[in-house]
């Protein structure tokens, strides 16, 4: 399957795409986790990206959709791919259109999450990643890690994104709906948005997601 995962800053992305990546078998592809391990190994290309999102201001398209395509032209995203935060704005969609039409390919489905702002901005506060892996996310109140500080899975050091302060995190919110959610729009012109509520357990939306994917919803 290849799928877009779309949704505001904060609404869970990263988190449901871990579980529908293992359950459909597809690589999980997070343009936001790739620019963030070019900074962590100080790439010119993390260079380039990093003054971006500290400020919470879209990765020119120049730079992501190269990276992007890259990403997909891997062995392991032959046969399907979950997309977690690409495209991002219209003109990403179209380069993704293009792309796949040039293959031969479609996408099955875009996954749009909607959460209430006042929600993604707690998710977004209490928010906390490992620094040995970007998959493994925790929240101070929703998924408390067992020891603060400290990674379940791999015993990594927890930190807070440089993006997550408060000031930033407005300015993403604003770059989504003005610049993000017209590839809903874009998608549902070609019958590809599903719409299912974020809010609840972690696995409830998983369940959701999966209804949804199905064509259950
Ligand atoms: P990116 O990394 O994509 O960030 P984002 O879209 O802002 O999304 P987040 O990672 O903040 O949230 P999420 O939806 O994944 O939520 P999560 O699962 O962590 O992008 C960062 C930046 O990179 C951008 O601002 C831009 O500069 C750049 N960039 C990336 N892609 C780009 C592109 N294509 N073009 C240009 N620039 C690009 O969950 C959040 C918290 O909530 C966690 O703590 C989690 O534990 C908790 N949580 C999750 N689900 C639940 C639940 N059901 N109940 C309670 N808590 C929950
Ligand atoms: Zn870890």
């Amino acid at each position: 399957m290849r799928i877009v995962l779309v949704g505001p800053p904060g609404a869970g992305k990263g988190t449901q795409a871990a579980f529908l990546a293992r359950n459909l078998s597809i690589p999980h592809i997070s343009t936001g986790d790739l620019f963030r391990a070019n900074i962590s190994q100080g790439t010119e290309l993390g260079k380039q990206a990093k003054a971006y999102m500290d400020a919470g201001n879209l990765v020119p398209d120049e730079v992501t959709i190269g990276m992007a395509k890259d990403r997909m032209d891997q062995p392991d995203a032959e046969n399907g791919f979950l997309l977690d935060g690409f495209p991002r704005n219209v003109a990403q969609a179209k380069a993704l259109d293009a792309t796949l039409e040039a293959a031969d390919m479609k996408l099955d489905a875009v996954l749009d999450l909607e959460v209430p702002e006042d929600e993604v901005v707690k998710r977004i506060a209490g928010r906390r990643i490992c620094r040995n892996d970007s998959a493994h996310v925790f929240h101070v109140t929703y998924s408390p890690p067992k020891q603060e500080g400290v990674c379940d899975v791999c015993g990594g050091e927890l930190y807070q994104r440089d993006d997550d302060s408060e000031g930033t995190v407005r300015t993403r919110l604003e770059v989504y709906h003005t610049q993000t959610e017209p590839i809903i729009d874009h998608y549902r012109a070609q019958g590809l948005v599903v719409t299912i509520s974020a809010l609840g357990k972690v696995d409830e939306v998983t369940d959701r997601a999966m209804a949804a994917l199905r064509g259950e919803h």
